[in-house]
């Protein structure tokens, strides 16, 4: 997720992009850049780190003009270089249009273009997807810069918000959204767009929310809207009145809750020109290289803390349900230091949201040792993990803010889930499961966004007030939701400071069923569809007969559920090999609600840090 700002006005341009792009630095930075015009030169000026670190290497330069954007980067594509950092230009040496471009988002097609560009002889200086539009841009120049810019957006597949500028058109500002946030500003003789209006909330209030596949085109005397087809849009102008913390969190009160919600989003951006449903097989470009070390392995190690640590245990019934290979998994504190056995033909895949948490990489340095092949999955790009792991998948799920993990654990299955289909591929899975099963993982956002509706919202925030006064929980789940019986049980403790044990439904006859009576509520997955329903039933009845109050995790079509549980958290039915897409969802809100009941600190829990840089 990245932040972009545009300015067009009279005003010191430098000084409102600067201003802009601190707000936007919410939204991840690994560097930044700026650019203006005035007609006679493009100033484009970048730096690795922080908007400050922009500042500090932007001293003394003088950004002329009246226009002008700005971009703070959370990398997708390319490491965190200069090189890599927005605003992108076209070919230095051109004659037809020096552009300036800053996106948000990830072209699907971009090697295609880019290969396509280099043949008429455009050379591209960064590893980005980006660069590609700068250079198409170029490529179209005809006499009018919007016309360029409609012509190469309509080249473009994915996902993007972009802001244009040129040093040919000095007065002309053009933005065009598909799929990634983009809000223009309306002030008095003065326009602004950003990723979203913290970026200018300060200067005004009035906001037009550009839509997907709509172009902007803003000079001093106006803007107009309209869509890739040049069809004119006319759109209401809104006041908004939310503070400008409240807008950085998207009108929520906390990024936990804006992160649960972003679910939908951050699943499709895993899985993103990842799946070939022709062939029934997913492409995981970051692991193509080891493909033929994967499609001979004998064992997996999964390694990883935490929320990671439980994406890792439905990794392991995934991988193990459809490829057939032996995964164990491995808190990494401990594989860290027990002289793991790594033989020949075994691949060590290690999870973490930050790529950065201490015991995760001495995990991956004490495999690496052992010469195993070490491969991983990350959100952060360029953290330690990433750079250190052979090869690896990224999750593109945006930074994650808030210390309790949401999305960064739905993606890493969706990965996960892409992963084992490649393996399972590999070793006879046929293409028609391949296909049935890939296609439902395309439909899990949508479910997702279905089970997030503000009728379900509200059902579920009502139970979690309901029970926010209890002193200790029991989640309980069996096979593939049992992890998530985990990850519910982690998000109640550490965020409601609530005590919450996870187990295996099955095994709370072996303890854990002495501690069940009125006071003390079980959180239990149960899904009709499930092969294991019948059993997990019969571990509701041991809790009701022993007085216990049960809260269900089960699906609509479930309508006996009631008779055994007095409180039902619903979610729609997906195959049981994806039902942790949506399982993890109501138990995320519960934690949340129940917290927010409990006047707890969301965003920040006591004693936890969002990285664990430390032993
Ligand atoms: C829980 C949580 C932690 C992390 C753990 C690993 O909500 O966030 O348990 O999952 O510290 O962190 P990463 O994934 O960054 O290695």
């Amino acid at each position: 997720m990245c932040g972009i700002v545009g300015y067009v006005g009279k005003k010191n341009v430098r000084d409102v992009i600067i201003e802009g792009l601190h707000r936007l630095e919410y939204r991840g930075y690994d560097s930044a850049g700026i650019a203006t015009t005035d007609g006679k030169t493009l100033v484009v000026k970048k730096a690795i780190g922080k908007i400050s670190d922009l500042e500090k290497a932007i001293q003394g330069i003088s950004f002329p003009g009246s226009i002008g954007m700005g971009h703070t980067r959370w990398a997708t594509h390319g490491g965190v270089t200069e090189a890599n950092a927005h605003p992108h230009t076209g070919c230095p040496w051109t004659k037809k249009l020096q552009v300036a471009v800053a996106h948000n988002g990830i072209i699907e097609n971009y090697r295609h273009i880019k290969t396509l560009l280099e043949k008429k002889g455009h050379m591209f200086t960064s590893e980005t997807d980006t660069e590609v539009i700068a250079h198409l841009i170029e490529e179209y120049a005809n006499g009018s810069l919007f016309e360029a810019v409609r012509a190469a957006l309509n080249d473009l597949e994915g996902a993007y918000a972009i802001v244009v500028i040129s040093k040919e058109y000095p007065h002309e500002l053009i933005a065009a959204r598909n799929q990634s946030p983009l809000v223009l500003g309306v002030g008095k003789g003065e326009y602004y767009i950003g990723s979203d209006p913290s970026a200018f909330v300060t200067h005004t209030r009035d906001v037009i929310h550009v839509e997907d596949g709509e172009i902007v085109r803003i000079t001093p005397e106006g803007y107009t809207i309209s869509l890739l087809d040049n069809t004119p849009i006319s759109r209401n102008v809104t006041h908004i009145d939310w503070d400008a913390k409240k807008i950085e969190k998207g009108g929520y009160d906390h990024y936990m809750k804006k992160e649960i919600d972003e679910q939908p989003h951050s699943t499709r951006d895993a899985m993103r020109g990842r799946i070939d449903i022709e062939n029934g097989n997913a492409r995981l470009r970051g692991i193509e290289d080891k493909l033929n070390e994967l499609s001979i392995l004998k064992r997996i190690i999964i390694t990883a803390c935490g929320t990671s640590w439980h994406a890792g245990l439905v990794g392991e019934y995934l991988i193990e349900e459809l490829a057939r290979i032996p995964v164990e998994v491995e808190y990494a504190s401990e594989f860290r230091y027990r002289s793991p056995i790594i033989e020949p033909g075994t691949a060590v895949l290690v999870i973490s949201q930050s790529g950065e948490t201490a015991d995760t990489l001495a995990a991956l340095r004490e495999a690496k040792r052992q010469g195993g092949l070490v491969l991983g999955i990350c959100n952060v790009i360029g953290s330690t993990i990433a750079r250190e792991t052979h090869s690896g998948v990224y999750l593109h799920a945006g930074p994650e803010i808030g210390v309790a993990s949401t999305k960064a654990f739905t993606s890493q299955i969706t990965v996960l889930t892409l992963l084992s289909v490649l393996l399972a591929r590999s070793r006879g899975m046929s293409q028609a499961r391949g296909q049935q099963l890939l296609k439902a993982l395309a439909d899990i956002p949508e479910k997702m966004t279905y089970l997030l509706r503000p009728e379900n919202e509200q059902a579920i925030k009502k139970i979690a007030e309901a029970h926010a006064e209890r002193n200790h929980f029991l989640y309980l789940g069996r096979g593939i939701n049992f992890p998530v019986a985990l990850e519910g049980a982690l998000k109640l403790k550490e965020i409601s400071y609530i005590h919450a044990e996870g187990y295996p439904a099955a095994e709370m006859k072996h303890g854990p069923i002495a501690l069940i009576d009125k006071k003390m509520p079980s959180v239990i997955i149960a899904l009709k569809h499930d092969p294991l329903y019948p059993k997990i039933i019969s571990n509701m009845e041991e809790i009701l007969a022993r007085g216990g109050d049960i809260i269900a995790v089960a699906t609509e079509e479930d309508g006996e559920i009631e008779k055994k549980a007095k409180h039902v958290l619903r979610v729609p039915t997906v195959p049981i090999e994806l039902s942790p897409l949506v399982t993890a969802l109501p138990l995320q809100m519960l934690a949340y609600y129940a917290a927010v009941k409990r006047g707890c600190e969301i965003d920040q829990p006591r004693n936890l840090a969002k990285s664990v840089t430390v032993e």
